[in-house]
């Protein structure tokens, strides 16, 4: 990335991802109070509705503009409510993402996620071959999503996260994923998630 990236609508059979805009912030403020994301996510806390208008309104076009980072909204329909966001970095294409409470469990995020990967493998962005996923051990929902979405989980060297302060680190979960989803892919997780029923 690097260079001036046009934000890119993609679409799955029960979404649309678009770009989150400033009047998405009363909902994405009322998302962010949700206590699992001060335990999982980076997301300031607590959550005021001027974070929601910065992230909205200079966080998202920059990272557009600059390909450092490439967010979306998720919505059942072009300019419906926002049901959550997803993104991913330009470090390493790593994807990061959360679903308004009340819209949790239904498949939706396995579905955006994997439509992202896909788009980042098939020349979303030049040269990526790999997307990478992380999150705090024990947070069984995203690690769910990533092995629906084609990750396979791998053990780092050092398999942390810094905390929210920056100041310490958090034991974690790793993953990734490749343009063929690896055959090894679903068998790697029995480990944390045990075998799927
Ligand atoms: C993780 C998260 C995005 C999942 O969203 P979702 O729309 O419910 O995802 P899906 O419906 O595609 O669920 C995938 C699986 O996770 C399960 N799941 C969802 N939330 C869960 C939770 N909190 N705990 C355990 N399992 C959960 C679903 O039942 C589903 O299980 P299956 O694969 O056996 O069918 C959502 O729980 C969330 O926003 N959590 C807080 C923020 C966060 O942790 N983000 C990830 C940071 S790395």
């Amino acid at each position: 990335m690097g260079a001036v990236v046009e934000p890119v609508e993609l679409e799955t059979p029960r979404l649309v991802l678009d770009l989150p805009v400033p009047s998405d912030a009363d909902l994405v403020t009322r998302y962010c109070q949700d206590p699992l994301f001060e335990q999982y996510l980076t997301t300031p806390w607590p959550y005021e509705h001027a974070h929601a208008e910065s992230f909205l309104g200079e966080h998202v076009p920059a990272g557009w503009t600059s390909g450092s980072e490439l967010t979306w909204a998720i919505r059942t329909e072009r300019g419906g409510p926002l049901l959550g966001v997803i993104s991913v970095r330009e470090a390493q294409h790593e994807i990061g993402f959360w679903m308004g409470s009340e819209h949790r469990g239904a498949g939706l995020m396995s579905e955006a996620a994997n439509a992202v990967c896909e788009w980042v493998l098939s020349g979303g962005i030049g040269g990526a071959s790999t997307v990478f996923w992380r999150a705090v051990e024990g947070n069984l929902g995203s690690a769910k999503v990533a092995r629906s979405a084609g990750f396979r989980h791998i053990e780092p060297e050092n398999p942390t996260v810094p905390t929210r302060d920056g100041r310490g680190t958090l034991p974690a979960w790793f993953g990734v994923r490749e343009t063929v989803v690896d055959p090894r892919a679903e068998a790697s997780w029995h480990g944390i998630l045990g075998e799927r029923s």
